[in-house]
């Protein structure tokens, strides 16, 4: 049986003072709740600082994002070291808001995820489609072959110790959720395609729901049998928000 796992994106937002709010109103939500795990991706700077807070709890933290190369001349890079001495469980890997700015190959994203799963730290790997994609009926497609260029170069057994978000980019942040039915059919194409390579890694990998998850649909969302719960950006920013959703999952 897989626990539920519901990860907040902070995404470029916070300051020290916001945090401690957000963060000590976390704490005594949240930390009564003992049937899923919850954990929140913040901005670099404020890792110490979360870190500080959330050690002694039950809730987890990490990063949006990981450099693909271990140490060395990497201007403006993070590490997977790195983000393991302030204690993260978890990275983003993938996100379509960086992949499409950034112009990130399926190459880098697969080493970032290899580099995060060496030190230990969970990657979150991010797939989905654009409304362009949908409409034209390649959804399938599309989320097949983003994946298929992380199993190729990481292998399915990667997969086990992996959580996978699925985001359809046409949600996200647009207040459009996909409906329960869309997403457990692109979960569930998710896991049959890990299962093809090997069974008991997609029995066990956590796939979340990513897109617009709010407190009025994420009990309708985490019902279905292959979404294991969700990766949320602008309701992580607000605690009652975060918190309906958290309870959601338990
Ligand atoms: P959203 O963001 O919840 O604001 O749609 C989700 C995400 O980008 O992970």
């Amino acid at each position: 049986m897989r626990r539920k796992l519901v990860v907040g994106n902070w995404k470029m937002h916070g300051s020290l003072a916001q945090n401690k709010q957000l963060l000590d109103a976390l704490i005594r939500k949240l930390e009564p709740l003992t049937q899923a795990d919850f954990a929140v991706c913040v901005p670099y700077p404020y890792l110490f600082q979360t870190q500080a807070a959330l050690q002694n709890t039950r809730i987890g933290w990490g990063a949006q994002n990981i450099a693909k190369h271990q140490v060395g001349a990497y201007t403006g890079e993070v590490s997977a070291t790195m983000l393991k001495d302030f204690g993260s469980q978890y990275v983003i890997v993938g996100h379509s808001e960086r992949s499409t700015a950034y112009c990130e190959s399926d190459a880098n994203i697969a080493a970032k995820f290899a580099s995060a799963q060496c030190s230990g730290i969970t990657p979150v790997l991010c797939v989905g489609e654009t409304l362009h994609e949908r409409e034209s009926g390649l959804r399938e497609r599309v989320i097949a072959a983003q994946l298929d260029a992380i199993l190729d170069i990481v292998g399915a057994k990667a997969f086990a110790t992996a959580v996978v978000s699925y985001e359809p980019v046409w949600a996200i942040g647009t207040g459009f959720s996909a409906s329960p039915d869309q997403a457990q059919s692109a979960h569930a194409f998710i896991r049959q395609r890990i299962a093809l390579l090997d069974e008991s890694a997609a029995e066990s990998v956590r796939i979340l729901y990513g897109g617009s998850v709010n407190p009025s649909n994420a009990s309708q969302l985490f019902v279905m049998p292959d979404i294991d719960g969700g990766l949320v950006g602008r309701c992580s920013l607000n605690a009652n928000d975060f918190e309906a959703i958290c309870r959601a999952a338990c």
